[in-house]
């Protein structure tokens, strides 16, 4: 299934499909039925869940976790130490038409740091700022600001983010 990587340990199970083009750093885990397309460079101590879809030539930083189900347009650019929930869909057409190849592609950028919970929807070329949150389900149609939390449909910022950053610390010392 056409698996190729940079180092000896790195962990690519099969079956899944790792073009001979794209780089996989040191330590990265690949999961069983996930794709990486041509020319993807992917950093070290990065995790592919299983059945993610990394599309052609897409960056994703050190550290980075890509759960189940993920779909990665083309050229999308993940930083550094960012979570990706399960399934969450990335996009970048935003008017889709069958057969047209000549689409204006705007791939979403994913800021160091960022999470975005399970099932969101990132639309054409929306920025997640460093260290933002999206919430699980989110449908995000404007950028979302560095260290800033957006729910909903359409995502919105969601209340005040010192008390959110507060919780996620009591949560963090089982105080939750
Ligand atoms: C966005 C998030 C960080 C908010 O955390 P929080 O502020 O501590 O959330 P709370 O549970 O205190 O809820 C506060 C309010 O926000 C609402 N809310 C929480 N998460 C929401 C979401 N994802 N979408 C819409 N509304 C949400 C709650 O319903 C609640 O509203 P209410 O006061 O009217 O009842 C969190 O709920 C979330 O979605 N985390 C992602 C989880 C995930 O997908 N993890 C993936 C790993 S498996």
């Amino acid at each position: 299934m056409g698996a190729s990587h940079g180092t000896k340990d790195v962990i690519v199970h099969q079956p899944c499909f790792v073009d001979q083009t794209a780089f996989i750093g040191a330590r990265s885990i690949v999961w069983y039925f996930a794709s990486v397309g041509y020319g993807c460079r992917i950093a070290e101590e990065v995790v592919i869940g299983s059945g993610a879809y990394i599309g052609r030539e897409s960056t994703i930083g050190v550290g980075t976790r890509i759960q189940h189900g993920c779909f990665l347009p083309n050229k999308t650019r993940v930083g550094a130490g960012c979570f990706i929930g399960p399934n969450v869909t990335m996009t970048d057409d935003k008017y889709p038409r069958a057969g047209n190849k000549d689409y204006l592609a705007e791939p979403p950028i994913i800021e160091d740091g960022a999470s975005i919970g399970a099932g969101a929807v990132i639309l054409p070329g929306v920025r997640i700022g460093a260290s933002a949150m999206v919430g699980a389900g989110a449908v995000v149609t404007r950028d979302v600001p560095p260290g800033v939390t957006y729910v909903g449909m359409p995502a919105r910022e969601h209340g005040n983010d010192l008390k959110v950053a507060m919780k996620e610390e009591r949560y963090r010392q089982g105080r939750g």
